[in-house]
């Protein structure tokens, strides 16, 4: 099986595509340490080149393909990147899953959707808190689900700094890892 790659339905700036090559070599740097089946680093590398494809898609066609009422709309290239995956031939479910929640978080994700929900959060070219963003990179292969409790923590602080609503995806998915700790 070849590598996964970027899709040739994506619609993506050179910024956004330098973007998702660094969320793919992380995901590829914690491999060596996680030490996943061939077959499962090809999913989490699927969902990776899947979930940012559309993002800089025209909103009428994100809003066609996402099926789904979420605002604020920056939020629907997730969903929408699902529906054409799937359509492409995409047939894993989880995969599908990860991509469609990669912004809000998900409770009934496996490690391909929180593997996609950290490295997305923890890719080195963003630009904020770049010490503690570090040691969490290094958390993940030695405490994986106490890394995800730490970036959703992050994920969700950031919203409720703005006077965002969470999502019900996001309030249901950060209610079960605090029920899980
Ligand atoms: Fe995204
Ligand atoms: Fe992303």
């Amino acid at each position: 099986m070849s590598e996964p790659r970027l899709p040739s339905w994506a619609v993506v700036s050179d910024e956004r595509r330098a973007h998702i090559e660094r969320v793919a070599n992380l995901v590829r740097a914690w491999s060596a340490e996680l030490a996943p089946t061939q077959e499962e680093l090809n999913r989490w590398l699927r969902a990776t080149y899947f979930h940012d494809a559309l993002k800089d898609a025209a909103s009428a066609r994100l809003r066609e393909l996402a099926q789904i009422d979420w605002e604020p709309e920056d939020l629907l290239h997730g969903p929408a990147a699902a529906s054409i995956a799937e359509s492409e031939g995409e047939s894993d479910a989880q995969v599908l899953d990860a991509v469609r929640y990669h912004s809000a978080g998900y409770a009934g994700w496996d490690d391909v959707g929180k593997v996609l929900y950290m490295a997305d959060y923890l890719e080195p070219g963003r630009n904020f808190d770049s010490n503690g963003r570090e040691s969490l990179i290094r958390l993940v292969a030695e405490d994986f689900e106490r890394a995800l409790f730490e970036v959703a923590r992050g994920r969700v602080s950031w919203v409720r700094s703005r006077n965002w609503p969470l999502l019900p995806e996001t309030s249901e998915f950060w209610n079960a890892l605090l029920e899980s700790r």
